[in-house]
């Protein structure tokens, strides 16, 4: 099976998870993109849900395919977000922000109950190290916060799309680290946030409540290990 049948299958089966009358986060990537077109099938039979975007483009996505949207401020809870991520350690530590919507993802996540996240095999990895951290920033001056990075010995460069900084939906740019040299990438995290012009970072310190992947030819639903009772798939 190739990877995107594999992430319809993941995105088809994290829809399973929502109900009527819920308010619901729609993540951004490829396989929120096809959760999305799973959930636009549920409403065009009659569920009834409300929705809230982390990106222009799910948006966008989520109009066409009349999933009724409502905005951030509008709510004071979301029941659930679903979205994709890109690294996932044993402990569920997580990285996003490879497609760029990182500060949008982790707000909606944070007034989310639940958080299910999808993510295809190649997404688990032993550790974070030496992947790549994406840090929103504001590119007012850029350059103090890529000297500071390489004072201390950390590879990070400024995305570019067509030759140009990638511009994120706030208007902003993103500052691509390599998290090769950086033992702990919760205190690194926190330690970026405290710089000026460093708006959020792709570590997600809020962990999801269950990871749903695909495995051995099966749909596996991974629960947070502090959520676990008596065992389950790890
Ligand atoms: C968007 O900025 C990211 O956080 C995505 O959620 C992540 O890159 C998921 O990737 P795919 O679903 O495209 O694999």
């Amino acid at each position: 099976m190739g990877t995107s049948e594999i992430k319809r299958k993941i995105a088809q089966e994290a829809v399973r998870h929502v109900k009527d009358g819920m308010i619901v986060g729609l993540g951004t990537g490829s396989t929120s993109e096809l959760m999305v077109e799973e959930l636009g099938k549920r409403v065009r039979e009659g569920l009834a849900i409300q929705a809230v975007a982390t990106s222009i483009k799910t948006e966008r996505l989520a109009e066409n395919l009349g999933i009724p949207l409502i905005s951030l401020e509008e709510v004071k809870h979301l029941d659930l977000i679903i979205d994709g991520i890109d690294q996932i350690d044993p402990g569920f530590s997580i990285l996003k922000g490879g497609g760029g919507a990182l500060f949008r993802e982790k707000i909606v996540a944070l007034y989310a109950r639940e958080v299910i996240y999808m993510a295809d095999e190649s997404k688990f990895v032993a550790r974070l190290q030496p992947h790549i951290l994406p840090v929103e920033i504001e590119p007012f001056g850029y350059r103090r916060l890529l000297d500071m990075l390489h004072a201390r010995g950390v590879k990070g460069e400024i995305r570019h799309t067509d030759g140009k900084p990638f511009i994120t939906d706030g208007g902003n740019w993103i500052i691509d680290v390599s998290l090769q040299n950086i033992p702990d990438v919760r205190h690194f995290s926190r330690e970026m946030k405290l710089a000026t012009g460093v708006i959020e970072t792709g570590y997600f310190e809020r962990q999801p409540d269950l990871v749903v992947t695909y495995r051995d030819g099966e749909i596996v639903e991974m629960v947070h290990p502090s959520l676990r009772r008596g065992g389950g798939p790890v």
